[in-house]
């Protein structure tokens, strides 16, 4: 029986309605497949942490973290706090502590969904954007002087090294590799952005040749966003900066239908650390405590979980299941055009992998 030990963060909002959701979900996968079996421990780290410790986790929480094989997180942000401090003080300080390097990001117009692009293929689109998720525009690099005078100055310095992009190059350019089509958009500034964005290009050309089976090109960031909207069956597995790769994540969430159902993991490649795995979406201050959220990015993002532990069965099925649900189209959450709340999405699915009707 193979054995694996989650750290569960819900933290805050949506995210404590999500993450209990994918564990339940997750439970009733492993009693399915038989095989492996999950041990979640949960920690109750977030802003009401912080209101209670004046801090957002535990000063020892990554010594705390290192031996589990997996984070599942849900979102940070709270209304009362200011977002760099939550967000720093939690999901940053996590994803840089533990060097997870590569943000992925997969998205697919799932079955009975809409995406409001009209004239799509009927194939729809299958993307993979891989995120640079150390350092970039998010390096945290910069400064503020002269607080509140008519002088203050503040600067947010990218930083971009050689060893951080060749590592996510080789990382996207392998994750391309292993897809059926093989091709690869290396998204850069670099007609703007002189210094960073064309040491990306010129790396991108190096570790090319380490990878004669993948196609590849490049693409601006805001002709890509086009793109990505008029000609999305064009795309296939796509490598950005830390700050492009968010945006065009967000957009690709919307154009596959719903903010809602967008997965993510913060990989690891080299498993010195734990890597840590959590719906794209934040802490929804308007829908929180409703128990309305979407779980399905939660779900699709325990089975991105899955497959880095080596259960890639149990990760196609959850991915069945939830297609299933999807396509019946009976039991779908608000933000998806249904009325079933949070828990009887989780119910849906949890009757799919069962094999029972919902
Ligand atoms: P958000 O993703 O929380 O919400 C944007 C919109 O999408 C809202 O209208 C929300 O109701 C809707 N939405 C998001 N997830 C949904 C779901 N699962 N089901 C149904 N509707 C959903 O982004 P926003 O409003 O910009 O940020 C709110 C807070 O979350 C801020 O404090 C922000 O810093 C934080 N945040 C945290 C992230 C993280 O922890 N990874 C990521 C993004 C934002
Ligand atoms: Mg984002």
């Amino acid at each position: 029986m193979r054995h694996h030990r989650i750290a569960a963060i819900p933290g805050d909002g949506i995210g404590k309605e999500v993450v209990p959701a994918a564990l339940e979900v997750l439970t009733a996968l492993a009693a399915r497949e038989g095989g492996f079996s999950i041990e979640a421990t949960h920690f109750d780290w977030g802003s009401d942490y912080y209101r209670a410790h004046g801090k957002m986790m535990p000063d020892d929480g990554l010594t705390t973290l290192k031996p589990f094989d997996s984070i599942l997180f849900g979102a940070v942000g709270d209304p009362n706090l200011p977002d760099d401090l939550t967000l720093w003080g939690l999901r940053l300080k996590i994803c840089q502590g533990f060097d997870q390097y590569a943000n992925i990001r997969p998205t697919r117009v799932l079955p009975g969904l809409q995406s409001p692009l009209r004239d799509l293929p009927p194939e729809g689109f299958d993307w993979l954007i891989v995120r640079e998720n150390s350092e970039g525009e998010y390096a945290g690099h910069g400064g503020r002087a002269h607080r509140g005078h008519p002088e203050e100055i503040a600067t947010e310095t990218s930083i971009f090294t050689r060893a951080g992009v060749t590592r996510i190059m080789r990382y996207a350019f392998a994750a391309a590799a292993a897809r059926p089509r093989k091709l690869l958009t290396v998204v850069t500034k670099s007609n703007a952005q002189r210094h960073g964005m064309v040491l990306w290009d010129e790396i991108a050309a190096d570790v090319a040749r380490e990878f004669p089976s993948v196609t590849w090109q490049k693409e601006l960031v805001d002709a890509m966003a086009a793109r990505m909207v008029r000609r999305p069956e064009s795309v296939d597995t796509v490598v950005a900066t830390n700050l492009h790769a968010d945006i065009l994540s967000d957009l690709a969430g919307a154009l596959a239908g719903s903010l809602g159902v967008a997965p993510t993991g913060n990989v690891n490649p080299e498993r010195a650390f734990p890597s840590m795995f959590e719906p794209i979406h934040g802490s929804a201050f308007d829908i929180m405590g409703k128990g309305i959220a979407n779980p399905i990015g939660t779900f699709w993002s325990a089975a991105l979980m899955l497959e880095h532990l080596g259960e890639a069965k149990a990760a196609a099925s959850l991915i069945a299941a939830i297609e299933k649900v999807t396509l019946e189209g009976r039991t779908l959450p608000a933000d998806l055009g249904g009325s079933a709340n949070t828990a009887a999405v989780t119910a849906a699915v949890v009757a799919a992998i069962e094999g029972r009707n919902a």
